[in-house]
């Protein structure tokens, strides 16, 4: 077996052949969702409990179809509604849940690092599906798979990833999933927007858009995260837009056949021209919304195949 985790808790702990085992089961994946029936048995008997403790609109409905799709029983937690309100702390919660004995746990929560610790307290496969600003694995994921069936290829790719870099969970998981895949990554922002320590990631920093831009296969803008912003980051949005939003004339300092990605939710105006967004000549973001119930597929399969495999055992 190539995919030999337990967990996907973050990028950082997956192999270069296991990130390439997940995008090979994906791409089959992919053309069952494009056909009629867009069913199979992968996990037919098993129970998998979504547990979003931040808002998410495509991560959870991508998740939600992709158990769906594989036959597995699926439950979504209000966790807003539930007894964490009541003063319940995550891991009794955890624990709670755990006894009725699921198989997946797919978890998104506003502390980075919740998700591993609730890892160690339950005898399934967890899933991040976001914590705090640390790490987005199915979100860099279903960026490679994107990717790679645009340009055919990973490696020496020239990757741009522009934005709130500090405040995002999907610019590190990506970060840390093109660095095992021997892309080059070029980060471009403010350097308010950029997190401490960035010098030592041995990637290239600019914030100069055109610099950062120039000859790049993919541009990648991420989302101003305001709610993780205790303070002024940027002098105004219009301020911002002018010097980092992505419009027709910065793109043009990108390769011809530049790709547009965006992981959502969008600003438009604000870091990305919403006429620029929509343009399927340039624009990949539907693609990735798309690729994204196919990857939370594969990677379910792949865990609840290691977890039958080691409850077997
Ligand atoms: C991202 C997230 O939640 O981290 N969205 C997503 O999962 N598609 C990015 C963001 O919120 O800006």
């Amino acid at each position: 077996m190539t995919f030999r985790a337990s967990h996907l808790l973050g990028i950082e702990h997956l192999a270069p052949d296991e990130i390439t085992a997940v995008l090979d089961l994906a791409d089959t994946y992919v053309a069952l969702n494009r056909s009629d029936a867009k069913h199979s048995d992968a996990l037919a008997g098993l129970t998998q409990i979504n547990m979003f403790f931040e808002s998410s609109t495509r991560t959870q409905a991508s998740f939600e179809l992709a158990g769906k799709r594989l036959g597995a029983d699926v439950m979504s937690m209000q966790m807003q509604a539930s007894s964490i309100r009541k003063g319940e702390t995550l891991i009794d919660t955890a624990l709670t849940l755990n006894a009725m004995r699921p198989d997946l746990l797919v978890v998104r929560h506003p502390h980075s690092g919740a998700v591993d610790l609730l890892a160690q307290k339950v005898n399934c496969a967890v899933l991040n599906a976001g914590d705090g600003r640390h790490e987005h694995p199915t979100q860099a994921l279903l960026d490679a798979l994107t990717i790679r069936r645009a340009k055919g290829r990973l490696h020496r790719l020239t990757v741009a990833i522009c934005g709130d870099i500090a405040h995002s969970r999907v610019a590190r998981s990506n970060i840390l999933l093109l660095g095992k895949m021997e892309a080059r990554i070029r980060l471009v922002g403010p350097p308010t927007l950029m997190p401490a320590g960035i010098a030592d990631w041995g990637v290239e920093v600019t914030d100069d858009m055109a610099k950062g831009l120039a000859g790049a296969d993919v541009v990648m803008m991420l989302r101003l995260q305001r709610e993780r912003m205790d303070g002024a980051f940027i002098p105004s949005e219009r301020e911002y837009y002018h010097r980092f939003g992505l419009d027709a004339r910065k793109l043009a300092h990108a390769a011809p056949d530049a790709i547009v990605m965006h992981p959502g939710p969008m600003n438009r105006g604000v870091e990305i021209d919403g006429t620029l967004a929509d343009d399927i000549n340039r624009s990949v973001i539907q693609e990735q919304v798309e690729m994204g119930v196919a990857v939370r597929m594969a990677a379910m399969d792949l865990l609840a195949r290691n977890l039958q495999a080691a409850r077997a055992a």
